[in-house]
């Protein structure tokens, strides 16, 4: 039996993720980091055995995300009594399109020489531009029905697995009308410096998939060949605390096609991830405070709520929505009364004081609607902003 240490890599070191756009003589790499987790990959040991000197190199094109995998090793175990080194290779392509596996001189050929590199644009709307640290950066928005944002993020989705605590990839093959739920918001570094005729200016910074839950009760179903039968509807009941599907939101395999534009709808930040080379650069905080305002102003949307937030992600969204109530002219204004109901005082740990007694319900109600906020994410913020302004 093999000895098991000298045979085993920790994959999370062994596996190198970078973004590479065409440079002077062959490609440049702009990043290189290693991924939080590939537990979801390679087991929960992360641990790949059958090799020393093992490197898995899986390069991005900066701009349309085009993937290639190298695999490269100083030794690879010979199998011995049906023990046999992990093939790595036939792992990964669960996890990554084909095109990943196409000799590395390709890929290189390809970024080297892709004449419509330097007029690429990222799919959909630009909906935000901003500057930070004298850069430029863009926030496009589209739908994932549309194939060139369905195949960004069937290049880079195995991100979300090496990143996200149980994130899971988009099921890019289900029905189109169940794909045109999905909206994606890309954050774009645009670049005014490029090193060569066939660099893109655009490098990718992060990106986030939003989903639609519609909150309707059909009066009547139909299939989708049955034509287009009009429907009624209601919104959801105001009292919810969960952010997962309520029974009158629908996720139904058999809803029909209808256009979901005007159809009120919750709608999901599934996931969010800001590539680690340009986390902690205020990047999260614009692509949130984008994706709220784009919400807010889309008549159809009743409320914004978020699934399975980790804690880095809480805090993010809370600085942003608190300090985008600040702005609004009555949260602000809102303390508790000076004089305490007796209740307060005869608190034991653990009972809870009725809010009805301390704050205007009615107000705080129009204010979350207003708002669109997640019942328990505003109830977070309005005890925020109390203890605030305890003396
Ligand atoms: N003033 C004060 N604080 C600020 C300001 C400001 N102007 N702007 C941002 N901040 C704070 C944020 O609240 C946050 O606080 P903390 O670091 O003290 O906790 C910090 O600055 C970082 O903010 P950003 O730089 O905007 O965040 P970043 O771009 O790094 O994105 C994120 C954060 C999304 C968590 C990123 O690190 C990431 O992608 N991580 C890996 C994947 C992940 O965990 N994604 C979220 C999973 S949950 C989900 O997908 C629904």
């Amino acid at each position: 039996m093999a000895d098991q240490e000298e045979w085993s890599s920790n994959a999370n070191e062994a596996l190198n993720i970078s973004f590479v756009q065409a440079g002077q003589q062959s490609p440049v790499k702009l990043s290189t980091f290693h991924p939080k987790f590939t537990y979801p990959i390679f087991g929960e040991e992360e641990c790949i055995f059958g090799y020393q000197g093992l490197n898995i190199t899986i390069r991005f094109a900066a701009y349309d995300l085009l993937p290639n995998l190298s695999v490269k090793y100083d030794k690879k175990f010979k199998t011995v009594n049906d023990t046999e080194a992990l093939n790595i290779e036939e792992t990964l392509k669960e996890w990554m399109p084909e095109v990943s596996f196409e000799p590395s001189a390709e890929f290189n050929h390809r970024i080297q020489y892709d004449t419509a590199a330097s007029n690429w644009k990222p799919p959909g709307e630009l909906v935000e531009s901003y500057q930070s640290r004298g850069r430029n950066f863009e926030i496009w928005c589209a739908d994932l029905i549309d194939p060139a944002v369905r195949q960004l993020i069937d290049h880079i989705q195995i991100l979300i697995s090496l990143f996200i605590e149980g994130g899971t990839p988009i099921p890019l093959d289900d029905a189109d009308w169940s794909l045109a739920k999905w909206r994606i918001f890309f954050v774009y570094e645009k670049s005014t410096s490029l090193a060569s005729s066939s660099t893109s200016p655009y490098s990718l910074v992060g990106y986030c998939s939003t989903y639609r839950f519609n909150t309707y009760s059909p009066s009547v179903r139909t299939s989708p060949s049955e034509g287009k039968t009009p429907l009624t509807f209601t919104l959801p009941a105001d009292a919810t605390t969960s952010t997962k599907p309520t029974s009158q939101e629908t996720t139904d395999p058999n809803t029909p096609p209808f256009s979901l534009s005007t159809l009120p709808f919750r709608a999901r930040i599934s996931q969010f991830l800001i590539l680690p080379s340009h986390q902690s650069h205020s990047h999260g905080t614009r692509l949130y405070q984008t994706i709220y305002t784009h919400f807010l102003h889309t008549p159809a949307c009743t409320e914004l709520t978020v699934e399975d937030p980790n804690e880095a992600f809480d805090d993010l969204r809370d600085y942003c929505d608190y300090t985008h109530l600040l702005t609004t002219p009555t949260f602000p204004l809102l303390t508790l009364p000076t004089t305490l109901p007796p209740t307060l005082f005869a608190k034991r740990p653990g009972t809870r004081v009725p809010t009805a007694s301390l704050l205007p319900l009615d107000r705080l109600a129009s204010l979350r609607h207003g708002h669109k906020l997640a019942p328990r994410q505003f109830a977070r913020l309005v005890e925020m902003h109390l203890l605030s302004t305890i003396p």
